[in-house]
């Protein structure tokens, strides 16, 4: 069977190889998907080393997707625009390519699952880091009419605002100078969470929002970000679909088959499989 991996650091609660397994189990498809925790600083013999060993593609997370992005030989345009990538794949003479599918499934559970219409959709996007940058591009082609990046750190979301500014409308701002809603929807792409944090905000800003959505995830679906939000009244959701449809894509890429993804989330909430 063929093998692919998930690259991080830490990497031991990661859930990919669940969700893969499901994917194969579900698309009749032979495959195995292990996690490898790769020192800092090793990442890129770690992965070479897979590849050698004749591993046909892998998922990169934490802290390494920028890694990755150097890394290969060949990238998507949407891993060019995200400068990372998250899922690699080891052609057959052994270059390694790169794609990035944050973006796409972030798009994806949005649409598909949640029923949002980004088309023309005003989007407050809380963060300016690596997580923000890999959905800026997707959210404006799919017809976002503006984006505006709030972060901790105003320089960081004004450098986002000059690469992404070419795709569409694109505004910065600190956290403290969010320009008034309503917004169709509110993203949060901050690492806040992992510190069991919130980003500080003037819950004004959130007002009318018809959802909020965490990047983070938490297996039962109440992050920091999300709990905050309902406690407000707000509809909020966190990542795991996000994640699961993002795996998807990987999928699809490597095996020419898209797998269903609602069983899979329903599996994954459920804490069963
Ligand atoms: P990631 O890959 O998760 O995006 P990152 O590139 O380190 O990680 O970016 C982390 C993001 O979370 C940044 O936007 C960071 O704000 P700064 O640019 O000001 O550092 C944001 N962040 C982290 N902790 C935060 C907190 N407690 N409150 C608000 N923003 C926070």
């Amino acid at each position: 069977s063929d093998r692919y991996a998930v690259f991080g650091n830490p990497v031991r609660h990661s859930l990919s190889p669940r969700i893969h397994a499901l994917f194969a189990a579900a698309t009749g498809q032979d495959l195995t998907y292990e996690a490898v925790e790769a020192p800092v600083g090793g990442f890129r013999e770690a992965v070479l080393a897979f590849r050698d060993a004749g591993g046909r593609g892998a998922n990169v997370t934490v802290p390494f997707k920028e890694e990755a992005y150097a890394l290969c030989a060949r990238v998507s345009e949407r891993a060019q625009r995200a400068a990372a990538v998250n899922t690699l794949s080891f052609e057959a003479g052994g270059a390694v390519v790169g794609d990035n599918t944050d973006g796409a499934g972030l798009v994806r559970d949005l649409t598909q699952r949640l029923g949002l219409d980004l088309g023309g959709a005003r989007i407050l996007l809380l963060g300016a880091g690596g997580a923000a940058r890999g959905v800026l591009g997707p959210l404006l082609l799919e017809g976002a009419a503006e984006i505006v990046v709030a972060n901790r750190t105003e320089a960081r979301a004004r450098a986002l605002e000059r690469a992404f500014g070419g795709l569409g409308r694109v505004r910065a701002c600190g956290l403290a100078a969010i320009p008034p809603g309503p917004y169709d929807l509110v993203l949060n792409a901050t690492a806040a969470s992992l510190a069991g944090e919130v980003p500080p905000l003037d819950e004004v800003v959130l007002a009318g929002a018809p959802l909020c959505y965490d990047l983070a995830y938490a297996r039962d679906g109440l992050t920091p970000f999300v709990a905050w939000a309902r406690g407000r009244g707000l509809r909020a959701e966190d990542g795991l679909g996000m994640l699961v449809e993002q795996a998807a894509e990987a999928f699809a890429l490597w095996r020419g088959v898209r797998p269903e993804t609602a069983p899979v989330l329903a599996a994954l909430r459920g804490g069963a499989a």
